[in-house]
């Protein structure tokens, strides 16, 4: 006898989860299945996020930055220590302790919503009245009815062609957060977002670190000040990044492996390093999911084609974050899974694509939302500028931390908002307020007429925002 229930979410990430949260809030009964399994056989719920992405890269960057003031900045403030050692094994202990609190806290808040939890992975079966037959295969295969499905099940990182990932000397973000001692020499392929957080890591805590990258640009998604910022940032820390590359044969060995390229000149190169992640881009997950049995379309790069309302080409069967279009972002996905649910219920969920931000955890953190100079000029969109520098901001002088600035893009004519950027201490935190004057369609005017605290560093914020109108009063 199948198991009947108005919503059935397969994948339990930041997508899953919490669609699976609201939809329970809303009245629906719900199922959600996740795959995910701990050293223990045991479930772990929050999907890539939790368990090998957002939350343990933060907390290698969290210790490594520890380990890199205590080394590099702590006799600036008289503080003397004796000689400070890392030991990796806490390090990624503790990571370990901060995922599994995490993967505790979804089955509490499931318990408290009355969701009702299966692990093990569910595919489709076919279409019934009213509904979906899902199969879940695990510790216990159940087969189970919904009314509707969302489907949340996520990507995988993206594979060199002919590369497997062996995880123990060609690294994807999984075995990138498992390093078990400190390579002499780190090589990254892919100067992407994982690339500089994971490249940042090991750096700090003493690896040589070379990143190749295939374009030839450094962060061509970013502001482009707010890139070459970044970028002397890196140079200056020690993190070489080499642009323009083509990458050639890769030999792995116990020794550990060589990277054959052709450098920006044109020049065939060797990298010999002890480690090697390839942090390229990650593809949609469907693996397992038998979305043939339903008809359910998929893309030429295997994502679910989905309108601008997540709805698929199958009525009542809706998909939410990285497998479907759009930026592979955790709080994307949650916005989504959000929405859909609301939508089920006959609400009218909501997402702005134009306002979700983006950060990237390197010290200096960068973050942004919105449109970049570059991207105003090529669309013919008259605007005007101003920045401020974290040099010029007392709270940051008093941290230590000067690099950076924050930069505002405002409508020439209106001076709407069009994009914030920002690189320089806390810029994660930082972008928040920016996230919140463009959703309400803030102008630049009323950034510079709220009163930030002070000494903060969001006072870099407000002077950015009267910098549009060139009258800052503290540079
Ligand atoms: P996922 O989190 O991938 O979850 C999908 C879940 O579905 C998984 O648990 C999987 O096991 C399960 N599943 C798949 N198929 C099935 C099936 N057939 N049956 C049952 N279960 C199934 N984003 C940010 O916003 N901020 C960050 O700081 C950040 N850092 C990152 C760092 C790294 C190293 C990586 C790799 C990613 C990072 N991301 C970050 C991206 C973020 O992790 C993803 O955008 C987010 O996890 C996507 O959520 P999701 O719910 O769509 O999928
Ligand atoms: P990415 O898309 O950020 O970067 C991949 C980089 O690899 C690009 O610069 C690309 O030009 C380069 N590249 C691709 N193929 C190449 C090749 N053959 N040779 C050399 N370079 C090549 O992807 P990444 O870093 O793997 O991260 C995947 C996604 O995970 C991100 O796009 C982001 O959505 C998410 N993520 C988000 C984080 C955050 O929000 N802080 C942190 C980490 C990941």
């Amino acid at each position: 006898m199948s198991k009947q229930f108005d919503v059935i979410v397969i994948g339990a990430g930041p997508g899953g989860y919490i669609a699976a949260i609201r939809a329970a809030q809303l009245g629906m009964q719900v199922a959600c299945i996740d795959a995910w399994t701990n050293d223990k056989g045991g479930p772990a719920l929050g999907g890539t996020c939790t368990n090998v992405g957002c939350i343990p890269s933060k907390a290698l960057l969290q210790s490594s930055e520890h380990f890199e003031h205590a080394t590099k900045h702590f006799a600036e403030h008289g503080i003397s220590t004796g000689k400070v050692t890392m030991d990796v094994a806490t390090m990624i202990g503790r990571k370990d302790q901060v995922v599994k609190q995490n993967n505790d806290g979804i089955l509490y808040l499931f318990k408290k919503n009355k969701v009702s939890f299966f692990h093990g992975r569910g595919s489709f079966v076919k279409p019934v009245e009213g509904g979906y037959e899902i199969a879940v295969k695990g510790a216990a295969d159940e087969t189970l009815v919904g009314k509707q499905v969302i489907v949340a099940t996520g990507s995988n990182a993206r594979a060199l062609p002919g590369v497997d990932f062996d995880e123990v000397n060609i690294l994807s973000n999984d075995g990138a957060l498992q390093i078990g001692a400190v390579p002499k020499t780190l090589g990254v392929i892919g100067s992407g977002v994982i690339g500089l957080e994971m490249g940042s890591v090991w750096r700090r805590l003493g690896a040589d670190v070379t990143v190749l990258e295939g374009l030839p640009t450094f962060l061509g998604a970013v502001d482009e000040q707010i890139a070459k910022e970044a970028k002397k940032a890196f140079d200056k820390q020690g993190l070489k990044v080499e642009l323009g590359v083509k990458i050639g044969e890769i030999k792995s060995s116990k020794k550990g492996v060589s990277v054959a390229y052709t450098d920006a000149k044109g020049e065939a190169q060797t990298l010999a390093v002890d480690k090697l992640i390839v942090s390229i881009g990650r593809v949609p997950n469907t693996v397992g999911l038998n979305p043939e049995a339903v008809g359910l379309q998929l893309d030429e790069r295997g994502a679910i084609v989905v309108d601008a309302d997540c709805k698929t080409n199958l009525p009542g069967v809706w998909a939410v974050g990285d497998v479907v279009r759009g930026p592979m972002l955790a709080h994307k996905a949650e916005e989504e899974g959000v929405a859909v649910a609301e939508r089920m219920a006959g609400q009218h969920g909501h997402v702005n694509f134009n306002t979700i931000p983006w950060v990237i955890y390197t010290s200096p953190e960068i973050a942004w939302v919105g449109r970049t100079e570059q991207q105003l000029k090529e669309q013919g969109v008259k605007y005007k500028a101003g920045s401020f520098p974290f040099l010029a901001n007392g709270r940051a002088r008093a941290l230590g931390d000067t690099t950076g600035m924050v930069k505002f893009l405002a409508d020439a004519a209106t001076d709407e908002i069009l994009g914030v950027h920002i690189v320089g201490p806390m810029a994660s935190e930082l972008i928040a307020e920016a996230v919140v004057a463009m959703e309400f369609k803030a102008s630049a005017e009323d950034i510079a007429r709220i009163c930030h605290a002070h000494p903060s560093l969001s006072e870099a914020t407000k002077e950015a925002a009267l910098a549009v109108d060139k009258r800052t009063l503290n540079f």
